[in-house]
């Protein structure tokens, strides 16, 4: 079992198996978002569970966070399962409010569009949208930052960002994986991460967001739209039952420390840890 990583690792690996595994274990992936951590599936096979192997997994992740630095740590989990809050209560976290991982339907798009995306970005623009990028993620939560998130996107061909502009100002954006051998699987376009800038504006700003992802979906030619809601974002969780959007599923967000981080009212944010 590995019990360091880089910081720049997005992966703890694994251990080293031989032919026919005893033990079968995975955390899938360790990403960090500036000051937030968050970490799953974390799985063992049905064979070894309740032997402790879980905790044994958990002792690395929560030792990368520490290195990291990390001021919010957390996870997606069953509300339902008093195994899996109480696995994780042992760590720190503790269960906080639901997350909604919501959908709707696409028809093809044909409007003429109004938002710009990092993937038609020139590449000597880069640097520059991305530090947009992260003003606009630091300005909802002090640290934030998901520019690594987007040029894994970009680099590995899994979908694409939606930029929304008014002006030089970045307004929104919206990490978007799309179709197979992606997180969103066939037929789907899944926005991994979305945000729109505080302000007056930002009902209005989340509602273009959310249109200008309906469009990609469109021009993609993908029949569903996938996005998660913590109902902690209650407006913004609103925003999207008034859309149309339908909860598919939803599991409670755990946090270390027991703070809401940027899970509260008035934060018009997609994403669900998962
Ligand atoms: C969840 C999972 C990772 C836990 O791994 P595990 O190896 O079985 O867990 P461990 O044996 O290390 O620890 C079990 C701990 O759960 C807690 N626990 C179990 N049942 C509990 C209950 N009813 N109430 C409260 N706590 C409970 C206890 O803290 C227990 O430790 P203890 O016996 O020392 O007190 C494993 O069951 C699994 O892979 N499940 C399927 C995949 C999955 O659901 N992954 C999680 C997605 S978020």
């Amino acid at each position: 079992m590995p019990t360091t990583c880089e910081p720049d690792d997005s992966l703890i690996r694994p251990p080293r198996l031989p032919p026919k595994p005893k033990v079968k274990l995975s955390v899938q992936t360790l990403p960090r978002t500036g000051g937030i951590g968050f970490f799953g599936p974390l799985t063992i096979h049905p064979d070894f569970w309740d032997r402790g192997v879980g905790k044994r997994l958990m002792e690395p992740v929560m030792e990368c966070f520490e290195n990291w630095g990390i001021q919010h740590a957390g996870l997606f989990t069953f509300a339902q399962s008093a195994k899996h809050v109480g696995f994780y209560q042992r760590f720190g976290f503790w269960p906080r409010f639901l997350t909604a991982v919501m959908s709707k339907p696409i028809a093809p798009d044909v409007r003429a569009r109004q938002w710009s995306t990092f993937g038609e970005t020139a590449v000597d623009d880069r640097e520059m949208v991305l530090s947009a990028c992260r003003a606009l993620t630091n300005s909802i939560y002090a640290g934030l930052d998901v520019s690594r998130e987007i040029s894994a996107v970009a680099d590995q061909n899994l979908g694409d960002t939606v930029l929304l502009w008014e002006d030089s100002e970045l307004l929104g954006l919206a990490i978007c994986h799309i179709g197979p051998r992606t997180e969103a699987g066939s037929g789907t376009c899944y926005v991994k991460f979305g945000a729109a800038r505080p302000g007056a504006a930002v009902e209005q700003t989340f509602g273009k967001l959310l249109d200008a992802c309906e469009e990609l979906a469109g021009s993609h030619k993908t029949a569903r739209l996938v996005a998660g809601m913590n109902t902690a974002r209650h407006e913004a969780y609103r925003q999207m039952q008034a859309r149309g959007f339908h909860t598919d599923l939803q599991g409670v967000v755990m946090s270390q420390p027991n703070e809401d981080g940027y899970n509260r009212p008035g934060v018009y944010l997609i994403d669900d840890w998962r």
